[in-house]
């Protein structure tokens, strides 16, 4: 399937748009499967859609969304403590899953804490097997994945150069980042290629070339990771907004 880009005005637009794709297809599911399963992204793009998604009010998605039907996983995590400033999960825990009522068990953090992080890769491996109904090649199959795309062309925790992204057995693996002189904890292609849909999220200027690239060019995955992800029986759509989509063709907003 030929993905699908989308140019919006700017952040907030994004942060919309994203809202309403997340909110459809939660609450198509939670109606025709009774459960939602959605791998949350982190970073900093994603904390706008986490703050829209938790406002209260007669008039946003929130009301719409049937939130005792979601399992909640994330794409990837730092290798730290649930607590800590830099862990994906208490981005989303503090932006959103404190404010809805998402029953406790339905929300499966990476086990980040664990001193060895290829443990943790093997347990969340696990978890999604349990708990993410498969698809028909028996991999896990989550309704939605979100993620992100650094300026390096890295999406989850997928970085150039980290042997993940060439990842073709194993679900989940930790890989040791360089750049970051730190170990990550992310799903790899295989399980991010079985999603029914993956929604990137990209803003802002500081990404439009490698944006460009990856969406333009030529196949350079080990260059832009973000490139491995094409999933193979699903959506693929890129939400971005016209500050990182100006290179883009027609890099016009959509709508106009
Ligand atoms: C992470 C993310 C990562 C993120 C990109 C974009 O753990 O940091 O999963 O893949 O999505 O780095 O981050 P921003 O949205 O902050 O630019």
């Amino acid at each position: 399937m030929k993905p699908e880009i989308r140019i919006v005005e700017d952040a907030t637009e994004l942060y919309r748009a994203a809202a309403d794709e997340f909110g459809r297809r939660a609450a198509e599911a939670g109606r025709e499967k009774g459960m939602f399963t959605v791998a949350l992204s982190g970073g900093s793009t994603p904390r706008g859609l986490y703050a829209l998604l938790a406002r209260e009010g007669p008039d946003v998605v929130r009301t719409r969304i049937p939130w005792q039907r979601i399992r909640f996983f994330w794409g990837d995590e730092r290798h730290v403590p649930p607590d800590h400033s830099d862990s994906n999960y208490r981005l989303a825990h503090e932006a959103l899953l404190s404010k809805v009522p998402v029953p406790a068990g339905h929300i499966h953090r990476i086990p980040a804490e664990r001193p060895d992080a290829s443990e943790a890769a093997e347990e969340y491996a696990r978890t999604l097997r349990e708990h993410v109904r498969p698809g028909d090649g028996g991999l896990p199959r989550l309704d939605l994945v979100l993620l992100g795309m650094g300026p390096d062309g890295h999406t989850a925790s997928l970085f150039p150069g980290s042997g993940a992204v060439d990842e073709r057995e194993r679900l989940v693996a930790a890989p040791w980042v360089e750049k970051l002189r730190a170990y990550r904890i992310t799903l790899t292609p295989p399980v991010l290629n079985n999603a029914a849909c993956v929604l990137f999220l990209v803003a802002g200027a500081d990404k439009a070339e490698t944006l460009q690239a990856v969406l333009s060019e030529g196949d350079h995955p080990d260059r832009f990771p973000a490139q491995i992800i094409r999933p193979t029986n699903g959506e693929l759509l890129w939400l971005v907004d016209r500050a990182a989509g100006r290179g883009l063709a027609g890099g016009g907003v959509a709508g106009n």
